[in-house]
């Protein structure tokens, strides 16, 4: 395993300079692109009302403290209800020099819209809400398609992905991927002949870590990117099944002190080692910094040891509302 994470660093990973003083690691894409090794997430999340609602500027004022601290990727979607933020932070910042082409901007196909000549279209809107003129990677946030009165669209998802490879055609986005697509799915949108996409954006952390998903993308060299990577560990954000490991986790807390870093850090690290690219959310300027500084120091066999014995296959996001959907994606218990 040791091994294998090494592999997979010094293969795929290249150091690049960060105007701002955080060195932040790069991986490359299948279609020849850089992509970088950590992302900012922008969800806002549930509470018990529901979908938390943007209030204004939060996620703008954390875009703008993310890129100051030397992020350079960010990760939106249609859905978050959030990209006039992002936009604003990125123009923004833009504005003070910092370059396009510096930065890497995500964001995703919603649900709604995955009739091939959906797609085009609703990624002119995602722009027109980023008030830019193209993002870096367009992901299909889901394989199920709903219409927008929540009924199920069964359009395949390779129509769907027959409009991203048009989207990217038109220079709307430089690379395309997909989210929550399972083995088969990714198999058979290869299968299509179009184009393999060079991301796959799926939960990852420390309950789900996923070893026959990643196994299976590091053999088709699609970058993976690691959603919701802290999963459980936050008390006030664990449901109450959820298995352990918490924050305070004595071993967890053992491997932190040994590097002089923090729990949230040590996650972060140990997706990275895994080949995956993390995208933690935080509107806390001072965890956005935290969680930056996780390229300064490596893991040992042991701690790896660890850390792979929480891997429970517990999913935080299993979207039971589209279980009887024919592309629901994930085992069904
Ligand atoms: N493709 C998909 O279907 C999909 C699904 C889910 C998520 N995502 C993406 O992945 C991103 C991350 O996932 P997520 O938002 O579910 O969860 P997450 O990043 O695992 O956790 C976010 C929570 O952790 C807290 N936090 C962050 N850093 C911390 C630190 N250093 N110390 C203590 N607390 C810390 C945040 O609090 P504060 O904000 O209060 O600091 C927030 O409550 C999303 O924002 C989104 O961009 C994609």
């Amino acid at each position: 395993m040791y091994r294998y994470f090494c592999v997979i660093l010094y293969t795929f990973c290249v150091v690049i300079d960060a105007t701002y003083g955080v060195e932040v690691p790069i991986f490359k894409l299948l279609d020849g692109r850089d992509i970088p090794a950590i992302a900012l997430g922008t969800w806002l999340g549930n509470n018990t009302q529901g979908r938390v609602k943007p209030e204004g500027t939060e996620v703008e004022e954390a875009v703008k403290w993310a890129i100051d601290a030397g992020y350079r990727h960010i990760d939106t979607a249609f859905v978050y209800k959030v990209e006039d933020q992002v936009g604003r932070a990125v123009n923004a910042k833009l504005d003070e020099g910092v370059k396009r082409e510096d930065l890497f901007i995500t964001t995703k196909l919603w649900n709604d819209a995955h009739a091939e000549d959906a797609v085009v279209p609703a990624l002119r809107e995602s722009l027109r809400k980023l008030n830019l003129d193209y993002v870096d990677l367009y992901l299909i946030h889901w394989p199920v398609g709903q219409f927008s009165n929540l009924t199920y669209d069964d359009t395949d998802y390779v129509e769907t992905w027959r409009g991203m490879v048009e989207a990217k055609k038109l220079g709307l986005t430089k690379s395309i991927g997909i989210s929550n697509f399972n083995q088969k799915q990714i198999d058979r949108v290869i299968a299509s002949g179009l184009e393999t996409p060079s991301v796959l954006q799926v939960e990852i952390n420390l309950n789900l870590q996923q070893p026959d998903l990643l196994a299976y993308c590091k053999n088709k060299s699609i970058v993976v990117m690691g959603y919701t990577p802290f999963g459980s560990i936050f008390p006030s954000k664990a449901r109450s099944e959820a298995p352990p490991p918490r924050v305070e986790d004595p071993a967890l807390v053992d491997i932190a002190k040994k590097y002089g870093k923090i729990v949230p850090q040590v996650v972060l690290r140990y997706l990275f080692e895994l080949g995956v690219i993390p995208i933690p959310k935080s509107l806390t300027k001072l965890r956005i910094e935290q969680n930056l500084q996780v390229f300064d120091f490596q893991l040992s066999q042991e701690d790896h040891q660890v850390l792979q014995s929480y891997d429970q296959g517990y999913r935080t996001i299993p979207q039971l509302k589209w279980l009887e959907h024919p592309y629901y994606p994930f085992k069904k218990n």
